[in-house]
């Protein structure tokens, strides 16, 4: 398998370095803080060492997440002026439901307040007590609702996909033995959907080919097992696939993300990170599947026009989708993560291969060899990071997995620290400032030590739960960044 190469399309610089190069200009700008750094070991500490808990007057670069956060273009804000309010039969969400069936190929579609109310839907009409749901990887909140109604997923990755340094470009792939064996074991029967993610989140935004999903939608086809396709990453998987496909390498970002939906028989979205703003909705073109799920919509959402989102945030979605077409905008953010993991590499710091979709993937577990899986090191990291840098990043780790029956953590396949890129956000001089801070980091690695619970809830523990140091170590990091910067933020 050969290396992902940069893409093709960047723009070449005369000096011969690879540099992103940004193809919008920044005409609404909003101030930040970088407090200095007493002031950011108090506020983790406040924070319960969770960055979700932190307050953004003391975040200088929220790499928390790229949900609800990409840059609105300047087309989205316009139309959001033209929202028709109405309850039933807003012209908005008739102008989105074209946009849906334009750019996925769908005509009917079910409006949600964001993606994990298609994932309550989805999960509350297909799952029955005992479905096994095979899939290329789980995200938290698809978990949850499977669990929730009584169902069990299977992780059916290739065997390379978990591992941090990779030359595979398509980790998001699913392992197609795998998948015939589990269907071979449960018979067709207990499974009532395979789900395919687009730009696999928690293994570092790692894509699927469409080799591999047509080769999923021949077994689906022949086992008569219905394909889901999670889209909310949909844009970067397109983008991936143009760069490392070959079949794909003179097509439009809109064949190829036709070309995907089109072998799903249902696409749900996040609309918070597909199309830059609020919502989610589910799309497909079988009436059956529009008509046994509409009446939950109506429960937990609201009206069939609306499901939960704002008509402004509607239209915004209409052209946020659209605008997904644009391989100059979709762009962005994978080229920077690129960028900062090259960075990285140069500095010997551990980050997941290739560079994948929605941030950059630190690896935890090498960058702190020290701490002991139980003591949390992708959530340490997370909080020493911050308190290194005043950029908060998400653990996606242990503390984001669950407990089992017996209340013991089930340990994560990885932990890492994400540093997501939202689209159109952060400029090349802030990577570089993360690459550095990251650095002395590395440098001074040996002062982070682990965490531990002290309040932690029973459901999606990582939102609210709270932690604190094993030791003094985070006042000790603080003191040597005081001492290596001076008056420096
Ligand atoms: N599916 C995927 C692949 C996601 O990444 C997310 C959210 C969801 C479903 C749920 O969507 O947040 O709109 O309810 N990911 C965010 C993140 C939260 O930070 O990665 P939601």
């Amino acid at each position: 398998m050969k290396v992902a190469p940069t893409p093709k399309r960047a723009v070449k610089f005369f000096s011969g370095e690879d540099i992103p190069l940004e193809l919008h200009k920044v005409r609404v700008v909003q101030k930040l803080n970088l407090v200095p750094v007493e002031r950011r070991l108090a506020a983790i500490q406040e924070a319960g060492f969770n960055t979700f808990q932190l307050g953004t007057k003391d975040v200088y670069l929220d790499m928390l997440t790229d949900s609800g956060t990409n840059a609105m273009s300047d087309n989205q804000t316009a139309a959001m002026l033209q929202a028709d309010d109405a309850y039933a039969g807003s012209q908005s969400f008739y102008r989105l439901q074209s946009a849906v069936e334009e750019v996925f190929g769908k005509k009917y579609l079910l409006p949600a307040h964001q993606g994990r109310a298609c994932e309550n839907i989805l999960s509350q009409t297909f799952v029955k007590p005992d479905s096994v749901v095979p899939m290329n990887y789980h995200f938290t909140t698809t978990l949850a609702h499977i669990d929730r109604n009584g169902g069990k997923i299977v992780e059916i990755l290739t065997d390379d996909a978990l591992q941090v340094k990779s030359v595979n470009p398509f980790k998001g792939n699913i392992d197609i033995n795998k998948l015939k064996a589990l269907i071979a074991k449960h018979g067709t029967a207990k499974i009532p959907f395979i789900r395919m993610e687009a730009s696999t989140n928690l293994i570092g935004g790692q894509p699927f080919s469409i080799a591999n999903m047509r080769e999923v939608r021949k077994i689906a086809d022949e086992h008569k097992i219905m394909l889901i396709l999670d889209a909310s990453l949909i844009g970067e998987n397109a983008y991936f696939v143009k760069q490392r496909e070959d079949e794909f390498k003179d097509s439009s970002i809109s064949v190829i993300l036709r070309e995907m939906c089109d072998l799903a028989d249902i696409v749900y979205f996040s609309a918070r990170k597909v199309s830059s703003s609020r919502g989610g909705g589910i799309c497909t073109n079988r009436k059956e599947y529009f008509d046994q799920m509409k009446n939950l919509v109506v429960l937990y959402e609201g009206f069939l026009t609306y499901g939960g989102i704002s008509v402004r945030e509607i239209e915004s979605m209409a052209v946020g989708l659209r605008e997904t077409t644009d391989e100059n905008v979709i762009s962005q953010s994978p080229s920077f993560i690129e960028y900062l993991v090259r960075k990285l590499e140069e500095y010997g710091i551990p980050v997941v291969t290739p560079a994948g979709g929605l941030g950059c993937h630190v690896d935890a577990m090498n960058f702190l060899p020290h701490v002991e899986q139980k003591d949390y090191p992708a959530g340490a990291l997370a909080a020493a990071f911050f308190i290194a840098s005043g950029a908060r990043g998400m653990e996606r780790g242990t503390v984001s997995s669950v407990r089992d029956a017996n209340g013991n953590d089930v340990m994560a396949d990885a932990e890492l620290l994400r540093l997501a890129f939202p689209r159109r956000v952060f400029t090349l001089s802030q990577t570089q400032y993360v690459a550095d801070r990251l650095n002395w980091l590395y440098q001074n690695r040996g002062l982070i030590g682990g965490i531990h619970f002290v309040e932690e809830p029973p459901v999606l523990r990582f939102f609210n739960g709270r932690l604190a140091a094993n030791s003094d170590w985070p006042q000790k990091l603080a003191a040597k960044f005081r001492q290596d910067f001076g008056d420096s933020l």
